[in-house]
């Protein structure tokens, strides 16, 4: 489908037909820097700190009056990001919500969905999702008093790369109550045929809910097509909402009466929420999972991000990525291929999310050779090499220079230089 050559003229080419590449100068990158860990976190842009510069600047002018000031109002400052995040998963407004981090949402939507029964108490999760997951899940699973070796159903990959949703479907017998999968997995990149598990689930009466955390910002979802039961997300990938920003929540609006499993002040309806009666009244819908103050602070860089998605079309960010890694996996086949290098991400667009990951023995040493030459991966144990040419801010003059970086490592042995032990964060 895509047609490419390896010269760095071709590379300047793409991306002079690039109708995305303006945006790159609304980001804060650093000269001769190739950062392809947007996937793990995004860049800083000139709209989200602008923000976060007004959003301090009300609170020097407002004091409380932050909250429900007419000229601020910060009270349902939740609303309006749900608004623009809601855009990128065609849901309604009112089914997203941002609230505390991806884990705590996990908490908050499991222990709203998870009611076991003797007969059916299982939740189906796979063993190559993000470990914070089952953490999560395990431990909601113990708060029923259960046994999670027992009510934990992990499907194992065939391949420890990944996920056959053949067999996850198998996996859905009488006694699972609820599958909660990655959208895309965070090492190999696989994109999940979400809708496929979700009408499968659906048929047998099992709750699903999806981790969007690698996919969101960088793939567009129909959630009124997948129509899953609940979601959870991070901001601060691919929608570069600034390091540990506020994540987001979706609830399908049929589930909008259940109770929260996680209730707090925040998600009282708003008309009484300051009567402060003993008695929560849940507001009908995804704000009604609110817990509590919400951290305007790490909200308002979300804002200013979003507009930039707005203004790009989540569409049109998709296809320059899908362009971007496909273009990366051509140069690797042309260039890397002979030094031992291979990937291990699906290579149909269909199936294939926003990053390449890279294989290679070495890959710690490579990794740190890498980070020598101003290249910004991501190393996952024991030979992973992830690298994100995110839509917004990378070229497809960037992926070639990296490549050409890559040759050089790798024709002058730079990486023996380093030794294979593995950072504490990687
Ligand atoms: C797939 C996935 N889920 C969850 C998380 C953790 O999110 P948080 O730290 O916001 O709880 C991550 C973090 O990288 C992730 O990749």
């Amino acid at each position: 489908m895509y047609k490419f050559d390896d010269t760095l003229e071709f590379a300047r080419k793409l991306d002079e037909e690039d109708i995305l590449r303006s945006l790159r100068d609304r980001f804060y990158t650093q000269e001769n820097v190739l950062y392809m860990d947007g996937n793990s976190l995004g860049l800083c842009s000139k709209d989200a700190e602008k923000y976060v510069l007004k959003a301090i600047d009300d609170w020097k002018k407002y004091g409380i009056d932050i909250w429900t000031g007419e000229e601020c109002n910060y009270f349902l400052y939740q609303d309006k990001l749900a608004s623009l995040l809601a855009a990128l998963i065609k849901a309604d407004p009112d089914e997203v919500t941002v609230c505390t981090n991806t884990t705590i949402n996990i908490h908050s939507t499991i222990a709203t969905f998870y009611k076991p029964t003797e007969k059916r108490n299982k939740i189906i999760v796979d063993d190559l999702n993000f470990p914070t997951d089952t953490y999560a899940i395990y431990s909601q699973i113990k708060l029923h008093r259960l046994d999670p070796e027992e009510c934990l159903k992990v499907v194992k990959s065939r391949d420890g790369n990944f996920i056959y949703e053949d067999d996850i479907i198998e996996a859905m017998t009488d006694d699972v109550c609820i599958v909660f999968l990655p959208s895309v997995l965070y090492r190999s990149a696989q994109l999940i045929d979400m809708k496929k598990i979700a009408d499968a689930a659906r048929e047998r009466g099992i709750y699903v809910g999806f981790d969007l955390c690698h996919s969101i910002g960088c793939i567009p979802h129909d959630f009124k097509d997948i129509d899953c039961d609940f979601a959870v997300w991070c901001n601060y990938k691919y929608l570069n909402g600034g390091p540990g920003a506020i994540a987001g929540l979706y609830i399908n609006r049929k589930h909008f009466k259940k109770e929260p499993g996680l209730a707090g002040w925040q998600g009282n309806k708003k008309e009484t929420q300051f009567d402060l009666k003993q008695e929560f009244e849940h507001a009908e819908y995804a704000g009604g999972w609110q817990t509590g103050t919400q951290p305007i602070l790490s909200m308002a860089p979300i804002e200013g991000s979003l507009n930039i998605f707005k203004e790009a079309g989540i569409e049109n960010i998709r296809e320059k990525s899908l362009k971007l890694t496909a273009y990366l996996m051509y140069l690797i086949d042309k260039k890397l291929v002979s030094y031992g290098f291979s990937y291990a991400n699906p290579t149909e667009d269909s199936k294939r999310g926003g990053h390449v990951a890279l294989v290679h023995e070495e890959a710690i040493r490579i990794n740190k050779a890498m980070k020598a030459n101003d290249i910004i991966p991501d190393f996952r144990f024991p030979n992973v090499i992830r690298l994100a040419p995110v839509a917004l801010y990378i070229s497809y003059q960037d992926v070639y220079e990296m490549v050409e970086r890559i040759i050089k490592i790798m024709k002058n042995k730079e990486y023996e230089k380093y030794d294979g032990e593995r950072g504490v964060v990687a």
